[in-house]
């Protein structure tokens, strides 16, 4: 579905991505983890057109989106989530997500109570963005990601500084929207929890992907245990 080929960016003299390769298959839930800084929003900023590779090739479904504009690849089928939520504070949830159905998905109002539905967020629908507490802010991004009918999902740090019945809630979120077909990649710091729903986890460290695949062989690799070291304890 997604095909990553040897993608680098740069910022100057940092390397933020370092030839990366990585690919997504229909209906995968995948969990991206790594140390601050080893570019994994970097790597989501990339695919989603916010930058330019310098090397490499992206591609969609079988089609080139290298470079293309974030509104196009989001048309056919990539959305994500911000690290830090920025609702439209003074608009109520349902014109926040009605504002991204209109301008990437397919401009049906049954489409945004949809996707507020599958986020639980219906009973939200007429109260101001900006009123939300946090976890529901996340799952309005989540609403407003889900209202321009993705395939394919990025989701960066969704569950931060949420509490663990919190975590569960927008975990059988995401589950309930992979079982339907939309597959996701899920970047979390919280790898105890994150395994729990994942069925594989891409490694990245320093700008390369250094390990991908089952959690349990993957999150017993030294070089993986090495560069979280003092925060994971599997
Ligand atoms: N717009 C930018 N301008 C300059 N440097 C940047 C920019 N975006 C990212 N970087 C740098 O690129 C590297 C990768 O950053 P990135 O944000 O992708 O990491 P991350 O894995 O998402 O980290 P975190 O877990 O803290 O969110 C870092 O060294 C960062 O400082
Ligand atoms: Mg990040």
């Amino acid at each position: 579905m997604l095909d990553v080929e040897n993608v680098t960016k740069r910022f100057g003299g940092i390397i933020a991505l370092n030839k990366v390769s990585f690919t997504v298959e229909s209906g995968e839930f995948i969990g991206l983890i790594g140390p601050n800084g080893s570019g994994k929003t970097t790597l989501v900023n990339v695919v989603t057109g916010v930058y330019k590779p310098e090397e490499g090739r992206i591609a969609f479904q079988g089609s080139d989106i290298t470079g293309k504009p974030s509104h196009s690849i989001c048309r056919l089928g990539i959305s994500r989530t911000f690290q830090i939520p920025q609702p439209i504070e003074d608009m109520t949830v349902y014109e926040n997500v009605a504002l991204s159905n209109r301008f990437c998905g397919d401009g049906k109002d049954e489409t945004v109570w949809e996707a507020l539905k599958l986020c639980g967020l219906e009973d939200k629908a007429y109260i101001e963005a900006g009123k939300l507490i946090l976890v529901e802010k996340r799952l309005l991004e989540l609403a407003r990601a889900i209202a321009t009918r993705p395939r394919l999902l990025f989701l960066d740090e969704v569950a931060a500084g949420l509490r663990p019945g919190e975590i569960r809630h927008l975990a059988s979120v995401l589950r309930d929207l992979n079982s339907r077909g939309i597959s996701i990649v899920w970047i979390e710091h919280n790898v105890v929890e994150l395994v729990k729903y994942v069925r594989r986890v891409v490694v990245m460290h320093f700008g390369r992907v250094i390990a991908d695949g089952d959690p349990s062989r993957v999150l017993r690799l030294p070089e993986v245990v090495e560069s979280y070291l003092g925060r994971l304890a599997v």
